[in-house]
């Protein structure tokens, strides 16, 4: 095998996002599309990768981290220019170069390799990744000679009516031998309608030449998908969910209804684990096995244990143990911290919160910046007061202590081991251990106070 080289081409701005985020920066299901590829072609075994950037470098930078190495071009020239850029890096390499463009984000490294593949089992100089669509606007078309043989590829704005109604395009996907790769851009000009150097024109170059060019047309037409605007975007996320989620339900995970069902790409699901319709799962998140997420749930970046139920609620960068049971209506925000055998319940909203083992609240209270113990029964519409307008407070709740409903804990204020909060206190001092605490005002009946004053008809 030979070695293997990539450049990855991200410098563009993608003026037809109409957007001020970079196009190859745009998420398809929650991962930028550059990085969809790069993550793709590092399970090549390539020696090295090299990003072209130019459009919010060091955004792109950013992103990719030491994942990859870089290049700038400063002013966006071409395809065919960008490339060159990676010159100073590569063009001395013996080896074979593939170029992918940054926003091609469904294509696969297994394609890749394929191509790859056909490539060497040719001895080609150059090999077009190409495929066969119902609708091929906006797209490279291959033109082929009598024979069969691919001659060259002529951009859609440069395409003569007869070379429109071909509908094999180029998917900017290549395998070039890399040096004649560096030596054909130096003869590529910019004598087209959009000014612009073409790498497509690196193909007729090399054909002139009498060196072998192959296309390898690939039947995974969803993956070939080049994202120029926001309805292709969209076209792209729909690819990609699919994608997703056919993985997860043959990893063993039900999906009710896959069409309503939003999944990152970074997202771990357990077996047996049951995702209802409506259902949002963002980010790095991991979900345990036989959990039940749904319907309509929101969940960013949790970590969640086995078997725990979470319904109609959202929840976000927290973690969550097992058996655990949330919702419905249930608000999880950051920084939370859930035990096993917890259950949170309706209207309650949670934030930056410890909660113990088989701690409850199940109705209808707010506890934020609060350390609850384990077996706490947190009673229906009690409140941790953590705020006084210009600091935050914490509130802590020992084990076993038990609050009764509509009680506020105004912090910072801490509920000992053991101890009773009675129904509808204030409390705004420590409680001990063990003891139990009225903070209310106490009862008085005026008897026949109502006939008294007439006040009843
Ligand atoms: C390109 C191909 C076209 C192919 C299509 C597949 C060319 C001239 N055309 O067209 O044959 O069918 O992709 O999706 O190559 N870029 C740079 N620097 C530049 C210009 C572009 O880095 O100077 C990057 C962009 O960020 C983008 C990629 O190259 O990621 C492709 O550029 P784009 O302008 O989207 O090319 P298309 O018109 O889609
Ligand atoms: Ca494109």
């Amino acid at each position: 095998m030979h070695n293997r080289y990539a450049v990855i081409l991200a410098a563009g701005q993608g003026t037809r996002m109409k957007s001020k985020l970079y196009k190859v920066l745009h998420p398809v299901c929650g991962k930028p599309m550059v990085q969809h590829v790069v993550d793709q072609v590092r399970k090549l075994n390539i020696q090295e990768v090299v990003t072209i950037i130019g459009h919010g470098a060091e955004l792109v930078q950013a992103q990719l981290g030491d994942g990859s190495l870089y290049a700038l071009q400063e002013q966006q020239l071409g395809t065919a220019h960008a490339v060159r850029q990676a010159g100073s890096m590569l063009e001395e390499k013996e080896g074979v170069t593939i170029v992918v463009c940054g926003d091609t984000p469904l294509i696969k490294a297994e394609t890749m390799e394929s191509l790859f593949k056909h490539h060497e089992e040719f001895a080609a100089k150059a090999t077009i990744l190409t495929a066969r669509i119902a609708d091929p606007t906006g797209y490279g078309r291959i033109i082929r000679n009598e024979g069969g043989l691919v001659e060259k590829i002529v951009e859609h704005k440069d395409a003569s009516e007869a070379e429109r109604e071909i509908n094999e395009i180029n998917t900017g996907t290549y395998c070039f031998d890399n040096r004649a790769l560096f030596e054909a851009l130096r003869n590529v000009s910019n004598d087209n309608v959009q000014g612009e150097y073409y790498l497509p024109d690196v193909i007729e170059i090399l054909k002139k030449q009498g060196e072998i060019v192959t296309a390898f047309q690939t039947t995974e037409f969803t993956e070939t998908l080049g994202v120029n605007d926001r309805v292709a975007l969209a076209e792209a996320e729909r690819l990609m969910r699919i994608r997703t989620n056919e993985l997860h339900m043959r990893n063993g995970v039900t999906i009710v209804d896959p069409q309503n069902t939003y999944i990152d790409t970074e997202v771990e699901i357990g077996q047996d684990t049951v995702i209802y319709p409506g259902t949002i799962i963002k980010g790095k998140t991991t979900i345990g096995e036989e959990c039940q997420i749904g319907p309509n749930t929101e969940i960013e970046e949790c970590e969640i244990g086995n078997k725990t139920v979470v319904r109609q609620s959202a929840a976000y960068k927290s973690s969550i143990g097992a058996h655990v049971n949330i919702g419905p209506f249930a608000h999880i925000r950051p920084e939370s911290k859930i035990s096993n055998e917890v259950k949170i319940g309706n209207f309650v909203e949670i934030k930056k919160a410890v909660f113990g083992t088989g701690s409850k609240a199940s109705h209808l209270s707010y506890i934020g910046d609060a350390e609850v113990g384990s077996d706490v029964n947190i009673g229906c519409g009690s409140i941790t007061v953590n705020y006084d307008g210009k600091n935050k407070f914490l509130t802590k709740i020992e084990d076993g202590v038990f609050i009764g409903c509509n009680s506020n804990l105004v912090a910072p204020v801490t509920i000992g081991k053991g101890a009773y909060v009675a129904a509808g206190s204030t409390i705004t001092k420590d409680v001990p251990g063990d003891a139990l605490s009225i903070a209310r005002a106490k009862q008085v009946n005026k008897e026949n106070y109502v006939q008294k004053f007439n006040l009843k008809k």
